[in-house]
């Protein structure tokens, strides 16, 4: 490790307090000047670093650029074992966590970026991934045989790790859209895209690469597209850091995946549901039906009820709280054929 890296990585750790210049360099075992030279070079890259006379140097709270030395030292857990690469632009964190994966290594990766050039979605769909303003993250793991066979819960157990992270570090609620959409306040601001690493000797799964984009902020316009429908976590006033974030989503998900079989996260899934109880519309290819929403079974998929009685536990598709007019208009499922 570089000194500007172990600097760094000081600092983060000392986020919005004073560590003096002595004290930096004995910690690291260099000097004085090496420090100074180091807080110099942070700054020019934009680090916001207060250096006051008799007390040293401060990284002022407000500061969020991501790098592996703002996220590994918040890393506990099994998550504490992953190694951190962080991007300032990227095409997509998935595409290059399954480009790692066919590279054969197989400790497991988180991937970040501060912006994504081709963001993947659901359904072929782009991900709108401005600079500076969210997180894009991907966690490459590989999975035991039994956590394998519980490969369709990754993205229900990334979801309530998403929700349990930002609800930890503040008073935000986040609230899940089955199956992968986190809410707050009535606008979705993370969405969950997993995939699947088959290994080309064998056509087994060899590893899963979990993708999860937050709005952690407000930044520009958004495109017309998603005005409506997206927002960000925390607006205009973070009360964490994007570095802390992401290595708090990371501690979460490694810590449900270790027992992943047992579904014990599926109550806090229920619990943080918009749709239960609610009127919705599901999306079936071209068809739309509309139902109740019933319960989350013990297998993450979506049990509902149509309006010809006929009861269906849904484990893809989409989704969405209906609104009160459109009911009469929707088929059940049987007349669609
Ligand atoms: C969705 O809402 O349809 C899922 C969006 C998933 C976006 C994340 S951002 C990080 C990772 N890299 C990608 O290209 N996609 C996922």
């Amino acid at each position: 490790m570089s000194v500007k890296t172990e600097v760094l990585s000081c600092l983060e750790q000392n986020r919005g307090k004073d560590i003096s210049g002595e004290s930096l360099a004995q910690q690291l075992g260099v000097s004085r000047a090496a420090v100074w030279k180091a807080i110099n070079s942070l700054k020019q890259q934009g680090y916001p670093i207060e250096s006051v006379t008799n007390r040293g140097y401060r990284l002022l709270e407000s500061s969020d650029i991501l790098s592996e030395e703002g996220i590994a030292p918040f890393l506990n857990g099994d998550a504490a074992s992953a190694k951190v690469v962080v991007f300032d632009e990227i095409d997509s964190t998935n595409m290059e966590a399954k480009r790692r994966a066919a590279n054969g290594d197989k400790n497991p990766i988180i991937i970040v970026a501060d912006q994504q050039s081709m963001g993947r979605g659901r359904f072929g769909r782009s991900f709108y991934s401005p600079q500076g303003c969210g997180i894009y993250m991907s966690m490459l793991i590989y999975p035991t045989q039994d956590q394998l066979s519980q490969a369709t819960m990754f993205t229900t157990a990334a979801a309530v790790a998403v929700c349990r992270a930002i609800s930890s570090l503040s008073e935000v609620d986040p609230k899940i859209k089955w199956v992968n959409d986190i809410y707050v306040d009535s606008k979705k601001v993370c969405g969950i895209l997993s995939e699947a690493v088959f290994d080309m000797e064998n056509g087994v799964i060899g590893s899963i690469v979990v993708g999860i984009g937050i709005n952690f902020k407000n930044g520009g316009e958004l495109p017309k597209e998603i005005a409506d429908i997206a927002g960000t976590v925390f607006g205009n006033d973070p009360t964490t850091s994007r570095n802390r974030l992401t290595a708090q989503v990371a501690n979460e998900f490694f810590e449900i995946l270790k027992n992943i079989q047992s579904h014990e996260f599926l109550k806090e899934y229920r619990e943080r549901s918009m749709l239960l109880g609610e009127e919705i519309v599901y999306s079936r290819g071209e068809e739309k039906y509309a139902a109740v929403a019933e319960d989350i079974d013990d297998d993450g998929a979506l049990v509902v009820r149509f309006e010809d009685g006929g009861i269906e536990a849904l484990r893809s598709g989409e989704v969405s709280v209906r609104p009160k007019a459109m009911a009469a208009s929707l088929p059940s499922p049987i007349e669609n054929g």
